[in-house]
Order: structure tokens, then C-alpha cells, then sequence
């Protein structure tokens, strides 16, 4: 797989994403979309659409599901009643450690980082005894690598762990690292950190106007479950899917917009009855992943974690996360993509009565001065009655819960390849291509005239007018044809069409397919009937 930074750099030379707020010196862990980038972004949301929601038959037994089931779509809001946020766990629960660095000011996400930062031959590195520092600061690894090879120190004295050096005791360190490694850091004790961004409603901004922008799309689903039984005919077992902005004040935004402080989620809360909620959990996660195969990550890059135990979520009694091999991990290593997480009951639960099994829900130890709950819930009945069997219970939920920005990138890196191509005088060059799935592509096509004369440019906008009416499609007369090539292979686009001379003879153009540079011609007539039916195949 390519260099993340390859990646990185063709993303902005193109157009795919930007870093927000450039000019003023970016802001971290936001970015924006460019005009390609949108394009993809859409087209990835748009495909979890209609393959989740509206081409599906609830008719019809999914392979591997326990029956058919109904998809529901909603908008929810992003600013909802603090007492959501105080229900479902967040203002509690939703928090992660920091610590900071004393002498660097720099700051971590970790609750037991132990270490030290150490100065040799002006060489800063941080050093831990545990692998518990953060995997991902990959800055940190590489430079505790490069210092460890400069001392020239025995490789079996140290413990590599994802690329990051570690001592087997802390007072090892200094022995290993000789006289001369000056400590020049020590590291604050833990700090907790809500990750919710607060806000405030109404004019006067005072504490009790304090809200939050969701942190999850999921909450607004579980608050209107009630509406939703209520104005449709949706029976359970079934689902209700949400695609929307989310916001967590992450305290090391990185990698790209793989952990951004704004981003998208695609998430679908599944509800089904009690008994069968094991069924569907295995379900959707087979679901998910086939998901992500259908749209081309490929078998090696992209796997199912089960969480252990101590992993789970306040909320969770299963998970499994789908993970993918992004090129800025280290050989062997996966990230998360998607949680499909079993919920039991706790949502519906908590937002109806505000109290819970005190064993999964420490929100039941919060409690007034009469002892009664502190959060209380909304008081509204969110059980479900089977008007078959007449039988009432509170449904459980398995939730399939996917980032926009994390597939997308996902796509993005697993589609980014170099081949060697002939150029225009059939001499081989390195070619960048971005091999997109048809459906994912931001553009569909791209269509030349040869050249700027001879009625070959009128042709050539009279087809890009007839397929613009359908697809994203780009027309480029400028410069040679092999350089136009180039982009629109640098960009991943499927087909690009090409007016020449033998068009102006018998209406027949070439059509040049990015991934196996195979040429062939079509009639005009039938460009536009033959590109649409190549990009939904
Ligand atoms: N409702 C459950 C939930 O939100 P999560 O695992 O915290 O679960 C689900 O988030 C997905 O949202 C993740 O798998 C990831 O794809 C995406 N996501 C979460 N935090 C993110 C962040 N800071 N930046 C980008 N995507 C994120």
C-alpha cells in the first residue's frame, strides 16, 4: 500500500480534502472536502444508503438474517435536550484521560502513560516502560526508534511493540540509555476530559443553558423511536438509519480525518426482539463487512475484531469492530472503521425510566439527596406491544455505527495504486491511478476531443451535454490526450471518451477503460446507454 503521504499530498493537489481554515494556519483535527472530495464522500454515503435503506426489500429474508425486517430513515438534530446527553451516559461517561508533557506542553491521550521524555545528542524522545502510551503517535515512534538505532542499542534489551520502543521496567531506563540520555520531561497525572463540545441556547448563556452538539447520531434515533412506531407501520424487527455530523473535542486529532474533532457517522439502531438479538448482532456484522468488500477493500486489509470483555462501551454486551490496514499503521496493524455494537436495552431504558441494572449501568449510583436517581428519564413508555402475539417488551438494539470520513478514507487508500503505463510516444512511465469502485468514483467519465479542430470539440460537448443530464461527468480539451489521461487516472476516473478523426467519419468513438487501459469503440448514439450500464455493473 502506498505512503500516507503520497495519500496526503495527491488529496490536496487534486482537490479531495483540505486542511479547515488553511490560510489562517489550519485548526486541528478539522477538514474540509474539496470539489472532488464531496463528490466521493456523497457517493460513499449515498451507497450505504441505498444498500442499507432504500433498495431494500423488507419482503425478502436477507442470506444469514433471521427474517425480513423494515428500514426507516431520520434527520435528527445535532443540539437536543441536555437531559438526552445525561440519559444515555454521555455527560457521565464520555470521557477519555489526558496528561501533558511539563517541559513540552505537549499533550496525550492515555490514562496511565508512564515515561519520561529524555534528551540525547539533541535527540528529544519519549521513552515509556509499558506499551500504554497511545500506538498512534506515530511522530513519537518513529523518533524513539531513530534515537534507540543512534545509540546503537542491543534490539533485544528493548520490547518493539507497533514500532514503539519500550523498556521492560522503568528503572531499566536508565541503564539502557547510559549517562548521557539527560531526562528532560516528566508527564502531569491523568486529567478526565469530557469529549462533548458545549454550547449554549438562548440569549442570557448561563449554566442552565449549557448544550451539547452530539458526540453520536444514535441518541437521536433512540428519542424518537416512539414517533417513529407511531407514524408508521414498521413492525419490529426493524431498522432506523441516520447519516449526520458528529463532535467530540478529541484530545489528539491525527491521522488525517481518521480521528477529527467534526465528522460523519452512518449508523442504523436495529431493533429486535430479546431472544433473537444474538441472530441479528451476527447478522449485521457479516453484513457490514460484505459491505465494504462489495465496494473494494480488499480480503487482506479489512477485518472483524471481536472486543474483549474489558473493552466494551458503558452500554455494550457484544461489539465487533470492522478494521481496516491504513498505510500510516504499522505493518500488522488495523484501525477501526465501524463498531456493530449489541445494545440490549439500555438506550430505550435509560430515556424511559432513568435508571438501570445498577451491575451494567453506573448512572444508578448517581443519586439525589432522597436517594432517587439523578437523571431521570423521560417517563414515556418506549416499549414495543406485537399486535400478533400481543406479547410487550422493550427491544434490544443492535447498532451498525460507521464513519463517513473513516470509509472514505479507507476507499481512498485502498483504490490510491502506481503502475507503469506507455505514455503518448509508447514509452513507460510511472502512473498514479485511483482505483475506484465505479459507483464510489467522483467523476464517471471524462470526455476529449482529440484535438481543438475540425468540429472535434462540438462532438465531443455534444455527448458530455447528453451524459452531464445523468452522471458526474468532466470534459477537457486542453493539452495533449496523454496528459489528459493521466488526470483523470490520477483521479479515478472509470472511462474517458476521446473524439477523433474516425468519429467525424463513421460516429464512433474511442472509449479507454483506467484500470486496464483497453481501448475499444462505441457509436455515439450508444455512449451514453454504454457508460451508464459500465457504471452500475
Ligand atoms: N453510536 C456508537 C458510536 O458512536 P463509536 O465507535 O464511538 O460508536 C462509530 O463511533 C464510528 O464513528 C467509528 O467506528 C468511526 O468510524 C467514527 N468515528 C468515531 N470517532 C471519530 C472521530 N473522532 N473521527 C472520525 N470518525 C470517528
Amino acid at each position: 500500500m502506498a505512503s500516507m503521504e503520497k495519500i496526503v499530498s495527491l488529496c490536496k493537489r487534486r482537490g479531495f480534502m483540505f486542511q479547515s481554515s488553511e490560510i489562517y494556519g489550519g485548526f486541528g483535527g478539522f477538514w474540509d472536502y474539496g470539489p472532488l472530495g464531496v463528490e466521493l464522500k456523497r457517493n460513499v454515503k449515498e451507497a450505504w444508503w441505498q444498500d442499507m435503506v432504500s433498495s431494500h426489500n423488507e419482503l425478502l429474508q436477507p442470506v444469514g438474517a433471521p427474517s425480513g425486517y423494515e428500514m426507516v430513515g431520520l434527520d435528527s438534530t445535532i443540539i437536543m435536550h441536555p437531559q438526552v446527553w445525561k440519559c444515555s451516559g454521555h455527560y457521565d461517561l464520555f470521557h477519555d484521560y489526558m496528561v501533558d508533557c511539563r517541559e513540552t506542553k505537549k499533550r496525550y491521550r492515555h490514562d496511565q502513560v508512564r515515561g519520561r521524555w529524555v534528551e540525547c545528542k539533541d535527540q528529544k524522545v519519549f521513552v515509556t516502560s509499558n506499551a500504554e502510551i497511545e500506538q498512534e503517535d506515530a511522530e513519537i515512534q518513529r523518533r524513539a526508534l531513530k534515537f534507540f538505532r543512534l545509540r546503537g542499542k542491543d534490539a533485544d534489551q528493548l520490547k518493539y511493540d507497533g514500532g514503539f520502543a519500550t523498556l521492560d521496567t522503568i528503572d531499566d531506563m536508565d541503564r539502557v540509555l547510559g549517562p548521557d540520555a539527560k531526562q528532560i520531561g516528566t508527564l502531569t497525572e491523568p486529567r478526565e476530559f469530557n469529549l462533548m463540545f458545549k454550547t449554549t441556547v438562548g440569549a442570557l448563556g448561563g449554566d442552565d443553558d449549557v448544550a451539547f452538539l452530539r458526540p453520536e447520531t444514535a441518541q437521536g434515533i433512540f428519542v424518537n423511536f416512539k414517533n417513529v412506531l407511531d407514524s408508521t407501520r414498521v413492525r419490529v424487527p426493524f431498522g432506523i438509519a441516520q447519516v449526520g455530523k458528529s463532535f467530540r473535542n478529541e484530545i489528539t486529532p491525527r491521522n488525517f480525518t481518521f480521528r477529527s474533532r467534526e465528522f460523519e457517522q452512518m449508523e442504523i439502531e436495529f431493533f429486535c426482539p430479546p431472544n433473537q438479538s444474538q441472530e441479528w448482532y451476527r447478522y449485521w456484522r457479516d453484513r457490514r463487512v460484505a459491505w465494504y468488500t462489495e465496494l473494494g477493500l480488499s480480503g487482506d486489509s479489512i477485518r472483524m475484531r471481536e472486543h474483549h470483555t474489558e473493552e466494551l462501551a458503558h452500554y455494550s454486551t457484544g461489539t465487533a469492530d470492522i478494521e481496516y490496514a491504513f498505510p500510516f499503521l504499522d505493518e500488522g496493524e488495523f484501525g477501526e472503521l465501524e463498531g456493530v455494537a449489541h445494545r440490549g436495552d439500555f438506550d430505550l431504558r435509560s430515556h424511559m425510566e432513568g435508571k438501570l441494572d445498577p451491575s451494567t449501568n453506573p448512572l444508578e449510583l448517581e443519586t439525589d439527596e432522597r436517594g432517587k436517581p439523578k437523571y431521570r428519564g423521560s417517563g414515556r413508555d418506549l416499549s414495543y406491544r406485537d399486535d400478533l402475539t400481543n406479547e410487550k417488551f422493550v427491544p434490544h438494539v443492535v447498532e451498525p455505527s460507521a464513519g463517513a470520513d473513516r470509509a472514505t478514507l479507507a476507499f481512498l487508500c485502498e483504490a490510491y495504486r502506481e503502475d507503469e503505463a506507455p505514455d503518448e510516444k509508447g514509452k513507460m512511465q510511472t502512473r498514479t491511478l485511483l482505483k475506484f469502485h465505479p459507483r464510489l468514483a467522483p467523476l464517471k467519465a471524462a470526455v476529449f476531443p482529440l484535438v481543438k479542430k475540425d468540429g472535434m470539440p462540438e462532438v465531443a460537448k455534444e455527448i458530455y451535454g447528453e451524459l452531464k443530464q445523468h452522471l458526474p461527468v468532466f470534459y477537457d480539451e486542453k493539452g495533449a490526450v496523454g496528459r489528459r489521461y493521466r488526470r483523470q487516472d490520477e483521479v479515478g476516473t472509470p472511462y474517458c471518451i476521446t473524439v477523433d478523426g474516425q468519429t467525424l467519419q463513421d460516429q464512433t468513438v474511442t472509449v479507454r477503460d483506467r484500470d486496464t487501459l483497453e481501448q475499444w469503440r462505441v457509436s455515439t448514439k450508444d455512449i451514453c446507454d454504454e457508460i451508464r450500464q459500465r457504471i452500475r455493473s
